[in-house]
């Protein structure tokens, strides 16, 4: 049922601002695809011209084989759910699934049986005689959702559709959503800030920043080899450590934090070991080790125990490292028992750690 959709270098200026530069990518029938960044990134603007209600600037795009560009949005079949589920009120959950086949001049029967099917594929079987109005959040979504889907578009597109609900609704309704995807085999375009929600729902992710996709790939490829200190940081807790190159030893890259700390890394890849150029290191919190003692040849980074939160299947330990306060997490077992003010070393793990240089107009 889906087809491909192809963005392809698409631009959008308002005024002399780019709100998105150069986007693009081929999203595969089929395929769900999310678009992850901060609010602002471009992420609604590049939806909306996917839409058909915004006109790119610059760009082309093509939904199976044809070139839409200049394709008016109603006339593009795409099925779309917004934040704000955007039903109409006076109208009942029935009259609301069926607007879109109405629009589309179907049959009475046929637009009766497709409802119906609608209404059980989003678990409403019992409630399209109600209004919006008396319906939960979640279950307005549902409707929203029906209504986007009832005409088999091949393509769907969502922007934040569940940032309206509470946690516990929104993880349900993402399982929901996307089983719904899968069965029906749709190819989906899905703009979230959240980075949770983008890994968990996605075949892949394109991250935005500034109008700009920084990095798209698949969820794991994302969290284990971001490409940017940016990604790093967007996606899962990430530590981003300053420092300097010093030199090569036997116990790995001998590196230097902004606070003078001298640590060596076993295995890091360094491509350019220039000392004079300031880098960062990027290592996820279940990626350290941590001890009380230095019992290894190399050089570990010492820094001061800060605070340890219980999260039930692990303890974060906040460590001070630097004279600037430099926070590091690191992830340890349920039972870490270390206090406050106790001296701890980091060990890291050079082949789960990216180095990147740094330079003053990146973050
Ligand atoms: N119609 C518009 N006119 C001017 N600026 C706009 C318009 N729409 C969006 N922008 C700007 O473009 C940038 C991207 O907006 P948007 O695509 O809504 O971001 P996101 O959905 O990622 O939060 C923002 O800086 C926003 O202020
Ligand atoms: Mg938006």
């Amino acid at each position: 049922m889906g087809q491909s959709v192809e963005i392809k270098d698409v631009w959008k200026s308002f005024g002399g601002f780019d709100a998105v530069r150069s986007a693009t990518v081929k999203i595969q029938a089929g395929e769900f695809l999310s678009l992850l960044g901060p609010s602002g990134s471009g992420k609604s603007t590049l939806l909306m011209m996917v839409a058909g209600f915004l006109q790119p600037t610059s760009g082309k795009i093509l939904i199976g084989d044809e070139d839409v560009t200049a394709v008016p949005a109603n006339r593009r079949g795409i099925g779309m759910v917004f934040q704000k589920y955007a039903l109409f009120p006076h109208m009942t959950v029935f009259e609301n699934i069926a607007f879109p086949l109405k629009m589309r001049k179907l049959r009475r029967s046929e637009i009766e049986s497709r409802v119906g099917q609608a209404l059980d594929l989003v678990k409403l079987r019992d409630l399209g005689s109600r209004l919006p109005i008396q319906l939960s959040g979640g279950q307005q979504q549902r409707v929203a959702v029906a209504r986007a889907l009832v005409f088999e578009p091949p393509v769907l597109l969502m922007d934040e559709p569940l940032g309206a609900l509470d946690k516990k609704l929104r993880e349900e309704m993402q399982f929901e959503i996307k089983n719904l995807q899968q069965s029906l085999g749709v190819t989906m375009v899905y703009v979230t800030h959240d980075q949770e929600e983008a890994l968990t729902m996605s075949d892949r992710v394109a991250v935005m920043n500034h109008g700009e996709m920084q990095q798209i790939a698949d969820p794991k490829t994302l969290y284990r080899e971001p490409g940017s200190p940016f990604v790093a940081d967007f996606v899962g807790k990430m530590n981003l450590i300053e420092v300097t190159y010093v030199d090569q030893t036997a116990s790995g890259a001998l590196l230097k934090t902004a606070g003078g700390n001298r640590f060596s890394i076993q295995n890091l890849a360094v491509s350019t070991p220039d000392p004079e150029r300031p880098m960062k290191i990027a290592a996820r919190p279940e990626t350290i080790a941590l001890s009380r003692r230095n019992e290894t040849s190399g050089t570990l980074l010492e820094g001061t125990i800060h605070q340890c939160v219980f999260m039930g299947s692990m303890t974060m330990v906040q460590v001070i490292v630097g004279p600037e306060d430099e926070v590091v997490y690191v992830q340890t077992e349920a039972d870490a028992s270390y206090k406050p003010g106790e001296v701890a070393y980091l060990e890291f793990d050079g082949s789960r750690t990216s180095l990147f240089a740094h330079g003053p107009d990146e973050n």
